[in-house]
């Protein structure tokens, strides 16, 4: 089939290289000439691991384009995709709208022939009758259905997920999209995941709840790991032993500094906002967002009191800024609350990360950035593992604690044992794990 998805950044251009490897001819555009002239080029603009080797194979094979160029692209099009941002809007939370209505009125214009009009990107319940309307306004003759199908990639693992995925979720009200949305996803039905044909509020109001649920998860296993602390139990096995009732599932229970990305805390709060908008609030979800927001507000002070309670004047060592590893995004990584909040106790910070120090340059002040995990642990007074990245997995620990100050080691992800950074010289400091306990966990599965 021929598709054009509207936007290129994580999701439009994932998903439109996955689709072009499922045999579909697919234009990727974007407003953006710099970015599009980049992929051209055979430059992606995000690190995704695995994703350059995709569009290379796929533009080779004359199933990729890219392209500024809107109408052409529609005109051509049996489904359409809409995959723009859906940022938080200013101040409020609500998700800013404004790019996909840009589209959908742009779309309408050049539709020729039934045309899926597809919504990709996350947005609020109604949304989808939204972009139907200014469709139809815009263009009364368009032959049109529109779908909501949202996305559940995960930054850093997205095109495993996109072609191995748990369901694929599709909101339509019409027959002739249910058929084209199947021929579309054939070629995954190898994977046999189920289609879940639902309607299309429910797709959108699905999405939200899913990153909600997940984000809560994570809320709670964090909340326990402060409760470990104090009662002496071990997070980690807890976190196994809930995990394994088969109706809570061992994913999402690792606990660490807060979560991060573009996804959890936009949604979060939008689905707050939702909850007021339909008269029908959500507090559950309204603790979530307060319970990480001090999670990330809380790291820095456990830092300064495994450091003796004062950083003034202090070299730490940072190790990961991404909000999670095998990504260069830092949206909303806790290392950022974590850095400034230290800088502002009046600490230096060191930092290393392996794929995000280019986007670190330009939201951090006074930052030095090192080379490399060790460079980053040079004559500093404590170092702190804050994003679970694999080359921060098997530290050679005589050679960090040789090049450091003082051998202070905050693990904000559970990657070490107290036992084995003790041996090794540290005043070890980690997450839910009070000294000496932990029977059945080894070190943390990489992550998932
Ligand atoms: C998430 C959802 O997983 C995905 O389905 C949706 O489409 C987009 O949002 P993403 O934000 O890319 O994906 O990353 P994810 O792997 O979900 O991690 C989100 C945050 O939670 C990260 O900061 C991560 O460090 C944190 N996290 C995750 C934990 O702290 N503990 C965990 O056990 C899992």
């Amino acid at each position: 089939m021929r598709i054009a998805m509207i936007g290129s950044g994580y999701v439009g251009l994932v998903s439109g290289a996955c689709f072009a490897d499922f045999g579909h001819e697919v234009v990727c555009v974007d407003q953006d000439g710099g970015r599009i002239a980049a992929l051209d080029a055979g430059k992606m603009p995000i690190f995704e691991p695995g994703l350059e080797a995709l569009v290379t194979e796929n533009v080779k094979g004359g199933r990729l384009h890219f392209s500024t160029a809107l109408k052409p692209a529609v005109a051509a099009a049996d489904v359409v995709f809409i995959a723009v941002g859906t940022p938080s809007r200013r101040g409020d939370g609500h998700a800013d709208l404004s790019f996909v209505e840009a589209a959908a009125a742009e779309i309408a214009g050049a539709i020729s022939g039934f045309t899926v009009v597809v919504t990709k990107s996350t947005v609020p319940v109604g949304t989808g009758d939204k972009v139907e309307a200014i469709m139809r306004q815009t263009n009364p003759n368009a032959d049109i259905a529109v779908v909501s199908n949202p996305e559940f990639l995960r930054e850093g693992a997205a095109i495993e997920d996109f072609k191995r995925p748990d369901r694929i979720l599709l909101g339509v009200e019409d027959e002739r999209a249910q058929a084209v949305m199947t021929e579309i996803y054939r070629p995954l039905s190898l994977n046999a995941p189920p289609l879940l044909f639902v309607d299309r509020r429910t797709a959108e109001l699905t999405k939200y709840a899913g990153n909600a649920f997940l984000a809560m998860k994570i809320a709670f296993i964090n909340e326990m790991a402060d409760l470990c602390e104090k009662t002496g139990a071990n997070v980690q096995d807890l976190a196994r032993g809930i995990g394994l009732d088969g109706r809570i599932g061992s994913k999402f229970l690792n606990a660490g500094p807060g979560y991060g990305g573009s996804c959890f805390p936009k949604d979060t709060l939008a689905l707050v906002r939702i909850g007021e908008d339909f008269g029908s609030p959500v507090p559950l979800v309204e603790t979530v967002v307060a319970s990480n927001a001090r999670r990330k507000a809380g790291m820095a002070g456990r830092v300064i009191a495994a450091m003796g309670g004062d950083v003034s004047g202090k070299r730490i060592g940072i190790l990961g800024l991404t909000f999670k590893p095998n990504t260069d995004d830092l949206r909303e990584s806790p290392a950022l609350t974590l850095i400034e909040d230290l800088q502002t106790a009046g600490a230096w910070v060191r930092a290393y990360d392996p794929e995000g120090m280019e986007a670190a340059r330009g939201m951090l002040e006074g930052v030095v950035f090192a080379h490399d995990e060790y460079d980053a642990a040079e004559g500093v007074d404590g170092m702190v593992l804050v994003t679970e990245w694999n080359a921060f997995r098997s530290l050679d620990l005589a050679r960090l604690r040789g090049l450091m100050a003082k051998p202070v080691f905050v693990d904000l992800r559970n990657v070490y044992r107290d036992k084995e950074m003790e041996a090794a010289g540290f005043a070890y400091f980690s997450i839910g794990r009070p000294k000496g306990s932990g029977k059945g966990t080894e070190r943390r599965a990489a992550a998932e």
